[in-house]
């Protein structure tokens, strides 16, 4: 086909192809909310508990009698239901039934997919619900400051290398500042925090050599302790502490295994055969982190001692295109709520080894997160 424009190159399909492409990305969003809206409605617990709890595709009508919705908004279920399905959240079939006046109809019925699977928060103990996690994540606090992107990269003002665009949003306040101040906030932050790290409880088994020879570990900016709870189950023989600012652990109490202990990262780090750092360098710039590791590098036993590092690592060449995006998309999001990043392979062996470690190993954990574990 002849180019549209001349000179461009552009055939009037790639343009209506690029056009659809980039509608997608604008809209984008609306995957996002519509995701939000199944987790604040239910929908996947609904689906779950049909037909006795064994998890049957439910009908159109049967969902939406079980949403109790008002009247005037069941009209609009199929459309949400039509995207969450495209999305890969939802199955739909066609099944035949029975209808007031007993003839027989064919109906829309909605399944479960392993996506929606993991926000199932009722009957099932084996995989923890990550719903906490998205409300957290797509919290208006989160997501209204990516509007501030451009005007954050425009910024020329002395306060402009230190600012974020949470900061911008949140008319100066850090995230960890407005986490303090805003306890509603807070609460919702501090779930949707332990709903990810519940989430390793599947695969943490899998790594008895690294946790077995331990007996002591601090997990540094550890929340509300799920991971280290998580950890002790696996490995009971281990004591763990948790370090974090005091607003979070304050009223938390300490038991046998687990010592809850108020304190500032970037001034001291409790000793421990093993210092564990999980989502939590991805927060801090390349400068906090150099601090960070060079506390933990005090901390342990230069003979035995460890430091487990739980992040994503980005492999633009090797990751596949989904798990690549979801990892950008985290990057992005750092970016815009925090002074930290991302980082590749390359970005985490420069600074481990400008720490004064001497080597490490990366093994892939679960979903985006690898292990890494440090040596001094
Ligand atoms: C992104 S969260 C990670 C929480 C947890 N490690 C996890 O993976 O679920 C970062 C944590 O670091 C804590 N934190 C921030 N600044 C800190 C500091 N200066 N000292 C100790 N903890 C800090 C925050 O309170 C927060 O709980």
């Amino acid at each position: 086909m002849a180019a549209l424009f001349h000179g461009e190159g552009s055939s009037s399909s790639e343009l209506s192809q690029g056009q659809a492409h980039l509608y997608k990305h604008m809209l984008s969003c609306m995957s996002s909310m519509s995701l939000k809206c199944a987790v604040q409605l239910g929908i996947p617990d609904i689906i779950n508990n049909n037909g006795q709890g064994q998890g049957q595709p439910i009908t159109l009508p049967e969902l939406v009698s079980a949403l109790q919705l008002p009247p005037s908004k069941t009209g609009f279920v199929h459309r949400l239901m039509r995207l969450l399905v495209h999305s890969g959240f939802f199955t739909s079939k066609k099944v035949i039934c029975q209808n007031e006046e007993e003839e027989e109809e064919e109906e829309e019925a909605y399944g479960l997919t392993p996506s929606s699977r993991l926000l199932l928060t009722k009957g099932n103990n084996e995989v923890p619900s990550l719903s906490p996690y998205v409300l957290a994540v797509l919290d208006p606090a989160f997501v209204n400051p990516s509007h501030f992107l451009g005007s954050w990269f425009q910024q020329k003002d002395a306060a402009a290398s230190t600012t974020t665009p949470f900061q911008l949003a949140h008319e100066g306040t850090s995230l960890y500042e407005y986490w303090g101040k805003n306890t509603e906030f807070g609460a919702i932050f501090d779930e949707g925090m332990a709903s990810d790290a519940g989430l390793l409880k599947v695969v943490i088994k899998d790594f008895k050599p690294v946790f077995e020879g331990l007996t002591s570990l601090v997990d540094v900016g550890g929340g509300n302790g799920a991971f280290c709870k998580i950890l002790i189950e696996a490995f009971p023989h281990l004591k763990c502490s948790v370090l974090e600012l005091s607003h979070v652990v304050a009223d938390l109490p300490n038991t046998e295994n687990l010592k809850f202990i108020e304190g500032d990262m970037f001034q001291a780090i409790p000793q421990a055969d093993a210092i564990l750092l999980k989502s939590l360098l991805r927060g801090c710039s390349d400068e906090e982190s150099l601090t960070i590791l060079k506390k933990c590098r005090e901390a342990i036993p230069s003979n035995g001692g460890k430091v487990v590092i739980i992040e994503i690592v980005i492999d633009n060449t090797k990751d596949e295109h989904e798990l690549l995006e979801a990892k950008l998309f985290f990057d992005l999001l750092i970016m815009v709520i925090l002074p930290g990043k991302e980082r590749s392979q390359k970005e985490w062996e420069k600074l481990i080894l400008k720490a004064g470690f001497t080597r490490y190993k990366i093994t892939p954990l679960f979903g985006l997160k690898s292990l890494i574990e440090v040596f001094p």
